[in-house]
């Protein structure tokens, strides 16, 4: 019996724990031990990573790629990606899709797990096809949530969609910690008999059933789960690595991973994870179990936000109304999963609801785009007196969103002479351009910098 691991401390613990605020100086010096770990791969980028490069670190985000490709030349990179998002918030035209998969690959990416919000594979068929052609892995990615239209049968079909679409194996991805065990052995069991895939499970700690979650994920056959360094694990984090690495060596499980090394990875995390606890970036909450996910069925991010929207209106004392809300809201809108951008989505609706004392009196922008279809095709049918509120006489798109993108590169490039250095500049100015102007502002001031005191270092 083989079980892979695949450690996120660099990405999803980074992510879920401090905000995405590790620089790579932070991280470098480990790269080569953490190249003989044995790990399946290492998740290291995508996800907040690219965003948070550039907004907070000053970073290029494909430098640091070309770093970590560098720095672990004999380990599999994986990043995430959402699908016709990419790594931004809106769709972006097909061209712009291929070019920064295509980019992704050339900087040092192996693998690269897909996922849509929504699941609509449209929205994923085109980035999965240009990885495929670039030589990289896909993983087809189930975006995890409970509804009545999210039935086992259905996600089944969903990777059996994903395996005819040429990915390389099937990750199930619960964002919130939300699966219970019982659920894993029965949905991996499932798609176990529908396709011949490697299953990958994705899983967080939050709710506290996560340990649990994977060794019944295991019984069911799950080839490969998603942990972290043990002083990145827990709370809304991945389990730890070494725990989950000794559990399933004592069960008789090859993991292929050296204890010896990840001991040394650990201890080299520790004092990175104390000076976060001490800057306060890293908030001691974050490290425990929280089971209002359990209660509410709302994942703990979301929740976090309605309580800051309520407190923010001076209404906390609507709480339980906009909780109760939420679910129903969730419904009208075809029970799409309650993930970025959904959740933010869902959760501002059902405060302006119950704010409002009259369901759908205001409604937000991205909930029309949604109804529209701009985002996809909702999991269930939105319920079509909201659908008539929210959209009047306008229809609803027919087809793909992103069909209707003019190509936006040419132009851009343009628009960038002597800004730009690359290619990937352009991709990154159009993924967040603001964002991006202000790297580009920064960078140059560096370099001028450098030039000053290089012709007058008495200066
Ligand atoms: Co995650």
């Amino acid at each position: 019996m083989k079980i892979g691991f695949t450690e996120t401390v660099l990405r999803d613990a980074n992510q879920s724990l401090i905000a995405t605020r590790l620089p790579y100086e932070k991280f470098a010096d480990i790269l080569p031990e953490m190249d003989k770990a044995g790990y399946y791969s290492v998740e290291c980028w995508g996800g907040a990573v690219f965003d948070c490069c550039l907004r907070y670190l000053n970073e290029d985000p494909w430098e640091r790629l070309r770093k970590l490709r560098k720095g672990m030349p004999n380990t599999k990179l994986q990043m995430l990606l959402r699908g016709q998002n990419l790594l931004g918030y809106k769709h972006y035209p097909d061209e712009i899709v291929r070019m920064f998969v295509a980019k992704s690959v050339e900087n040092g990416i192996d693998i690269i797990r897909i996922f849509d919000a929504l699941n609509d594979l449209r929205n994923i068929e085109v980035a999965t096809d240009e990885a495929i052609k670039r030589g990289a892995q896909v993983s087809g990615t189930i975006s995890y949530t409970q509804s009545p239209v999210h039935t086992i049968k259905a996600f089944a079909k969903l990777a059996k969609d994903m395996e005819s679409m040429g990915v390389a194996t099937i990750c199930i991805k619960d964002m919130a910690g939300v699966m219970s065990p019982q659920e894993a052995y029965e949905l991996i069991s499932e798609i176990k008999k529908s396709v011949k895939l490697p299953v990958v499970l994705h899983t967080h700690c939050t709710t506290g059933m996560a340990y649990m979650t994977y060794l019944k994920a295991a019984e069911a056959g799950v080839d490969v789960i998603d942990t972290a360094t043990s002083c990145f694990s827990g709370g809304s984090s991945q389990p730890a690595t070494e725990t989950l690495n000794f559990a399933f060596e004592g069960l008789g499980y090859e993991t292929g991973l050296d204890a010896a090394v990840l001991k040394r990875v650990n201890d080299f995390f520790k004092p990175v994870r104390d000076e976060f606890l001490k800057s306060g970036q890293l908030d001691p909450k974050m490290l425990a179990t929280d089971t209002d996910a359990l209660n509410y069925k709302v994942p703990g991010g979301m929740l976090s936000n309605l309580v800051a929207q309520l407190k923010a209106q001076n209404a906390m004392d609507k709480f339980d109304l906009v909780l109760e809300e939420t679910p129903k809201v969730r419904a009208d809108l075809g029970y799409p999963p309650l993930v970025t951008p959904m959740s933010q989505m869902v959760g501002v609706q059902a405060t302006a609801n119950v704010l409002a004392g009259e369901r759908y009196k205001n409604i937000s922008k991205e909930v029309k785009a949604y109804c529209k279809g701009e985002y996809g095709k909702a999991p269930g049918k939105i319920n079509p007196e909201v659908l008539k509120l929210v959209l009047g006489d306008e229809k609803p798109i027919q087809g793909r969103y992103a069909d209707t993108l003019e190509p936006v590169f040419e132009k851009t490039k343009k628009e960038l002479e002597g800004i730009a250095k690359n290619d990937e500049d352009v991709l990154s100015y159009i993924l967040f351009p603001q964002v991006t102007e202000k790297y580009f502002a920064a960078r140059k001031a560096k370099e001028e910098k450098v030039v000053r005191y290089t012709i007058a270092p008495a200066e």
